[in-house]
């Protein structure tokens, strides 16, 4: 199957999920909570989750409360990183962002509802009941304090300091990385994956996470709003440590391929996943 469709098919797939799961519009929190989800968005991670289940047998089913779990713990990701506290930006997904569409309190409270329910549908829907403590644990790592959170702290902390590869790493790892490698995990595990499958899988999101960052960072230089639907050019402003400014651009790119092609080896003889590979070719050649 193209690439192409496989990732229209899962944002429908996803998408209708969502739709039905979260809690209903009318409500000014709902409204936000929909708002930034619906506002667009690539829908990556559903799409990596997916492809790991289909990789290891799993099905459609068994993987759509994981998928729609990420989505929605990514989503409140993004509404806190552009609080005025934190990134302060105004444009997301091509759309004013949730603090700029609605207010502070109600984008902060969105965020915090997004957390909890992406636990609840995670905990409540998943198909296999069996798996639903390592998912819960999975997610819980990777949404944590030694994952996205603990990564997104370590950025702000790192704002204005000397740019090194070693902390870029550190931080690519945690504040995306982790979200990334737990949606192959995830998938893979809702699928029921032997523990050679999922260790294979968690060495493919490792890397691809970090080349992830990698390239969002390439692109805020490179890239114009119209394109990203994010405002560029905010991490040179911000003075972030990001991995151009660390190592220039064509150093970085040759970076991204560089963890792509670790994370294309690591699936070799442990998962059969031409889905998983094309994800990760279009992660670092993507403009968007
Ligand atoms: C943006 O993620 C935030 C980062 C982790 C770099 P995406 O580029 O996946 O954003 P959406 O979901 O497509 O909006
Ligand atoms: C943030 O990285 C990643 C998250 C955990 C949300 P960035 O701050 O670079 O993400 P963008 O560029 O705002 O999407
Ligand atoms: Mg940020
Ligand atoms: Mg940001
Ligand atoms: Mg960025």
């Amino acid at each position: 199957m193209s690439l192409d469709r496989f990732l229209a098919e899962t944002k429908t797939l996803v998408d209708g999920a969502l739709d039905r799961w979260l809690p209903p519009a009318g409500v000014k929190l709902h409204d936000a909570m929909r708002y930034a989800v619906f506002a667009g968005g690539k829908r990556l991670r559903p799409a990596i989750a997916r492809a790991a289940c289909r990789a290891v047998g799993g099905t459609d089913e068994q993987v759509l409360p994981v998928a729609c779990a990420l989505e929605m713990l990514h989503t409140y990701s993004l509404i806190h990183d552009d609080l005025p506290a934190i990134d302060d930006d105004d444009l997301r997904r091509g759309k004013p962002t949730c603090h700029r569409k609605f207010d502070e309190a109600t984008a902060i409270l969105a965020g915090d509802a997004l957390q909890t329910h992406a636990f609840l549908i995670l905990a409540e829907k998943t198909p296999r009941r069996e798996a639903v403590p390592t998912l819960v644990l999975d997610l819980a790592r990777a949404a944590g304090t030694d994952g996205m959170v603990g990564g997104e702290i370590a950025d702000i902390e790192a704002e204005g300091q000397a740019p090194d590869l070693a902390t870029v790493e550190s931080i690519h790892a945690r504040k995306t990385g982790a979200l990334l490698r737990a949606s192959a995990v995830m998938g893979g595990g809702a699928g029921g994956g032997s523990p050679a499958q999922l260790r294979a899988l968690s060495a493919y999101g490792q890397a691809l996470g970090v080349a992830f960052q990698i390239v969002d960072d390439i692109l805020d230089e490179t890239e114009t709003a119209e394109v990203l639907g994010k405002s560029p050019g905010k991490d040179r402003k911000d003075r972030k440590m990001t991995y151009p400014a660390a190592a220039g651009i064509e150093a970085s790119r040759q970076r991204a391929r560089e963890l792509k092609d670790t994370a294309v080896a690591a699936l070799e003889g442990a998962v059969d996943a031409p889905i998983l590979v094309k994800v990760a070719e279009l992660i670092v050649t993507r403009s968007k």
